[in-house]
Formats: C-alpha cells, sequence, structure tokens
C-alpha cells in the first residue's frame, strides 16, 4: 500500500524534459506546455535556423539534432547530461500518394526516420535518463485506420505504436507511451497550398464527432498527461477528435 500511495503524480516543476521535433507545430506546443509547468526544456531539431529561432521564443534551450543520425543524436544527450524525460514528435512529411505510385524507396526513408529514428533517438537517451522518468512517443491515427494513399503512413505508425508497447515492458520502470493525433493543424501541412489545405482540414472536421480538427496544444495536453501520470505506460493515447470511430 506503501510503495502505491508514494507513487503519486509527478509534477514537471524543475524537470528535465528534452523534444526531438519541438521546434514545430505538436513538439513546439509540449514544450511550451511544458516550460509553463515549470520544466527545463530543451527543443532539438534538423535545422538549426529553425530550432534557434523557436527556442528563443519559447525561451528553452535548443540543440541540433537529427533523427536520422546517431552521432548527432549521442551528441545530443552528452550535451544534455541527466533528463527526466524525453519526447519525439519528429518525423517525416509524406503524403497520401495511391499505392500504385507509392514510391517505395522514399516510404522506406521514412519508415526509417519514423520507426528506427525514434529507436535511436530513445537508446542515445537511455543512459541519461531518469530510472522514474519516461519517454512519450508519436504515432498517428492512420497506424489503425487505413485508408486509399495511407499505406506509407498507417505502416510507420503502426510500427512506432508497437516500439512504444515493446519499449514499455522492456525498459520498464522507465515508463514509455505513444501518442496519436488525428488530423491537427500544424507546420505538417505546410506543403500543400493554404487554400487546399482549410478545404481539407473543413472537410474532415465536419466528418468527426468533435466537428473540426485538432490544435496542436490540445495533442501536446496528452504528452504531459503521459510525462506525469506514472500508471501509464505502454499506452496508445489517441487525440484525434473521434476519428478512429
Ligand atoms: N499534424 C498532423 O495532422 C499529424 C497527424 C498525425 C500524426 N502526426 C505526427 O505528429 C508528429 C508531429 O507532427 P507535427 O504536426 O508537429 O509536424 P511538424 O510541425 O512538421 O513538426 C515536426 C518537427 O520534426 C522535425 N523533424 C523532421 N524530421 C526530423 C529529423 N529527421 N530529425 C529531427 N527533427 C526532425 C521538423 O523539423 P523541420 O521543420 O526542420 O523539418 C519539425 O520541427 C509527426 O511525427 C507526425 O507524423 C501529425
Amino acid at each position: 500500500m506503501d510503495r502505491i500511495e508514494k507513487a503519486g503524480g509527478a509534477s514537471l516543476a524543475d524537470r528535465r524534459v528534452v523534444v526531438i521535433g519541438g521546434a514545430s507545430g505538436i513538439g513546439r506546443a509540449v514544450a511550451e506546455a511544458a516550460r509553463g509547468q515549470g520544466a527545463r526544456v530543451v527543443i532539438a531539431g534538423h535545422d538549426a535556423g529553425r530550432t534557434r529561432i523557436a527556442a528563443e521564443a519559447l525561451g528553452v534551450e535548443g540543440l541540433v539534432a537529427d533523427l536520422g543520425d546517431r552521432g548527432s543524436l549521442d551528441a545530443l544527450f552528452r550535451a544534455v547530461g541527466s533528463l527526466d524525460h524525453l519526447v519525439v514528435t519528429a518525423g517525416p512529411q509524406f503524403g497520401s500518394p495511391a499505392f500504385a505510385q507509392l514510391d517505395l524507396a522514399a516510404a522506406r526513408r521514412a519508415f526509417e526516420v519514423k520507426l528506427w529514428g525514434a529507436a535511436e533517438a530513445v537508446q542515445a537517451a537511455l543512459p541519461h535518463l531518469a530510472p522514474d522518468g519516461s519517454v512519450t512517443l508519436t504515432s498517428g491515427l492512420l497506424s489503425r485506420r487505413a485508408g486509399k494513399g495511407s499505406l506509407a503512413k498507417t505502416v510507420m505508425n503502426a510500427a512506432v505504436e508497437a516500439l512504444g508497447k515493446a519499449l514499455a515492458k522492456e525498459l520498464a520502470p522507465l515508463r514509455v507511451n505513444v501518442v496519436s493525433p488525428g488530423v491537427t493543424a500544424t507546420e505538417n501541412w505546410r506543403a500543400v497550398p493554404a487554400a487546399e489545405r482549410d478545404a481539407f482540414f473543413a472537410k474532415v472536421g465536419a466528418g468527426l464527432p468533435a466537428g473540426r480538427v485538432g490544435r496542436a496544444d490540445e495533442v501536446a495536453a496528452a504528452f504531459l498527461f503521459a510525462m506525469t501520470t506514472g500508471f501509464v505506460t505502454g499506452s496508445v493515447i489517441d487525440v484525434d477528435g473521434g476519428g478512429l470511430l
């Protein structure tokens, strides 16, 4: 009983939180929310300029690291030192081509970064991570809702969810979770022309029980829940406006 009662909800105050992908979108919202709760936040991204600008705007530390480059991840965690929570939101941008037109070599490269890049980040962080800390990865609704043109994203996001569950067993008592966003209005959609993007958001939103697509801060709240709730591990937390229904 004593152990159960003592294992209360963990505050982020003065905790060291590293967000790989924190220069934009959901990762940036996680960094902002964690900082708002008193965490000492480091954001990491592969673009030095964008990472520096975001870090200055957020008032956090910004370091360069590429999920596709293990050496840069090792250097990141050497520079950070001890940390309590690792969040990985970084992921490649990938469209939704029909399977017949799918560039399988490009899909392999994207899969490599999203799945094995996340695994490399966790392995590089491991010697520095507090045993009572956490890792939170990012998948996406298509992991369990395949559609035409979704193959690459369905496969890579399903694999990230499997990775999270396997690591939760393997690395316990460190907790490992995955947040699965539905369509969320972030820079992730910047390659789509604004009018087309807005029409897409409106169409998707109209088909959701929530009646709209998501905001980055709403998805970020799930990452904070995963970081601060000691009884949550091996979970996939869906934040998708009801998109899986
Ligand atoms: N937004 C959605 O609708 C949605 C839906 C489902 C799932 N997701 C997933 O949620 C995650 C976050 O997406 P988001 O919407 O926040 O997108 P975002 O705004 O594009 O953020 C992704 C961040 O990751 C960085 N990044 C990309 N490749 C990287 C690499 N190899 N190494 C280090 N950093 C890298 C990007 O930097 P650059 O800008 O410099 O490339 C960017 O800062 C992604 O994994 C995405 O697949 C998003």
